[in-house]
């Protein structure tokens, strides 16, 4: 059987959950054929660990310049993007034209332009495009959508979502490049892709229409002296700064060694700092967001993101003909260190610790009842696991009971959402997303959508 040759793009903290996989469960049936990233140093640590730890070899290295002779020279059959947001749209397009096939990690994109650059080009190449949004793929999130589809509480109307990010992963947020709209979308994009991807697979619908508000109110200098943290604000990274010692909002990366190969060592040949002030000026996105969205098929949305919560997990109900259910997913915090999968391990904080996951019945007229949960153990709630196999796996089948393969256009439909949320904050009015990006007008429920 021949092996599916697959680059990836983007080698930070990222890229390992997919690359480890590949490079040791899935290597009989896949071949792992070229880095390519801005950072050398980045690139040289995973080669190292291919050839070391991961018993592997080292692959061809492609600084971000050199893509297109990537693409012409190792001939990848799919290419895997996992660089900063604002660059998937321009390795999604090249890797299409040049007839690739595309995995992309959430957000497909940041805005209406790039996300319309994707579609034409997966349009005239005819090459699929999937969404890696790993949110749908843990096991207890799959239950939520099986009592929906099965009519549990009947139609469902309306849905309210409340996500809560920490002081230590939220915050983390606020350290680099996602805390520049420019970059990252904002959090609306780049975060809040898998909240609204997750509302319109539960409820198998397309959002129509948005209205938002966000502001920023906790992180960024002035916030911090506003409430009398100004102590906090007096350096503009945390790594090796003394005054810093005691400071809860600090990340040190000398700490560990992914952090040291990964991003003090590439500091020099990217530019990129991973640990500056939260509390520094120049943060441009809200950290508190609240939106309304409306489905073509009627539901409604209410949606709140928070960003500097004391616990992080969520809360959803969903209100049906027949009655409630309320999902809550208090799951502990964690931010990404950039570790194999075995050694994932929660974060301990003080107030964060991990309650689980349960989904409770309301029927109307009947007693409540929970619902059994499925087993969920490893990163991002067991979900990378099942997500790796159902790329790499040779007898992963083409189609999913759930429907939990996400191709380009509900790869839209998410960031659509989130894209609409914010020119709904700069116009203070609601936005239509067919105004946006006209999205298959006719298409009633995301099933129709790739
Ligand atoms: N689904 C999830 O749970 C999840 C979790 C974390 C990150 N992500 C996504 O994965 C992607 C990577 O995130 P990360 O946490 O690894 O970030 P990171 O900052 O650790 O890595 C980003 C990488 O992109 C590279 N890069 C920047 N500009 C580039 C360019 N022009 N060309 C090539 N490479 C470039 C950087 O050098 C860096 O190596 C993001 O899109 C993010 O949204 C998804």
């Amino acid at each position: 059987m021949k092996k599916k040759r697959i680059a990836f793009v983007g080698t930070g903290g990222r890229a390992l959950s997919f690359i480890e996989p590949l490079a040791t469960t899935y290597r009989e049936t896949n071949e792992l054929v070229a880095l390519c990233d801005l950072s050398p140093a980045r690139m040289d640590y995973y080669n190292k660990m291919l050839a070391g730890d991961l018993g592997y070899h080292a692959v061809p290295a492609y600084p971000a310049a050199r893509f297109d002779a990537m693409l012409a020279e190792q001939k990848p059959d799919i290419v895997f993007v996992c660089s900063k947001d604002d660059t998937h749209h321009d390795y999604i397009v090249r890797a299409l034209r040049a007839g690739c096939d595309v995995i992309t990690e959430k957000p497909m994109t940041i805005d209406a332009a790039k996300c319309r650059a994707i579609l034409d080009a997966q349009r005239e190449t005819g090459r699929s495009v999937r969404v890696a949004f790993n949110y749908r793929w843990a096991p207890f999130r799959t239950k939520v959508k099986e009592l929906i589809a099965s009519g549990t509480i009947g139609r469902v109307h309306s849905v309210n979502l409340e996500y809560l990010l920490d002081t230590n992963h939220g915050a983390d947020y606020f350290r680099r490049w996602h805390s520049r709209a420019a970059e990252s979308g904002t959090l609306l994009v780049h975060k809040s892709t898998h909240h609204f991807d997750l509302v319109n697979w539960w409820l198998d619908a397309i959002p129509e229409q948005v209205f938002a508000y966000g502001d920023l109110v906790f992180y960024g200098k002035e916030n911090a002296e506003k409430r009398g943290d100004a102590a906090l604000t007096k350096y503009p990274r945390y790594t090796g700064e003394p005054a810093a010692k005691h400071d809860p909002f600090r990340l040190d990366l000398d700490e560990s060694a992914p952090f040291r190969g990964l991003y003090r060592a590439g500091e020099k040949d990217s530019g990129y700092l991973r640990d500056q002030n939260v509390f520094r000026p120049g943060i441009d996105i809200p950290d508190q967001m609240s939106l309304n969205v409306r489905y073509r098929t009627g539901e409604l949305l209410t949606y709140s993101l928070v960003c500097y919560s004391p616990r992080e997990g969520m809360r959803v109900c969903f209100n049906g003909d027949r009655g409630r259910i309320e999902y809550h997913e208090f799951i502990g915090t964690h931010m990404n260190r950039a570790v194999r999968p075995k050694d994932f391990k929660l974060d301990e904080k003080p107030g964060a610790e991990a309650e689980g996951e349960w989904i409770k019945v309301y029927p109307h007229f009947k007693p409540s009842y929970l619902v059994p949960m499925p087993a969920a153990t490893g990163a991002h709630g067991g979900a990378d696991e099942i997500l790796n196999r159902s790329f790499y796996a040779p007898d992963a089948p083409a189609k999913d009971e759930w429907g939990r393969f996400a191709g380009h256009e509900q790869g839209a439909a998410s960031i659509l959402v989130g894209i609409a949320g914010v020119e709904s904050i700069k116009r203070n009015a609601p936005v239509n997303l067919t105004d946006l990006v006209p999205l298959r007008p006719e298409a009633k429920h995301l099933s129709e959508l790739v």
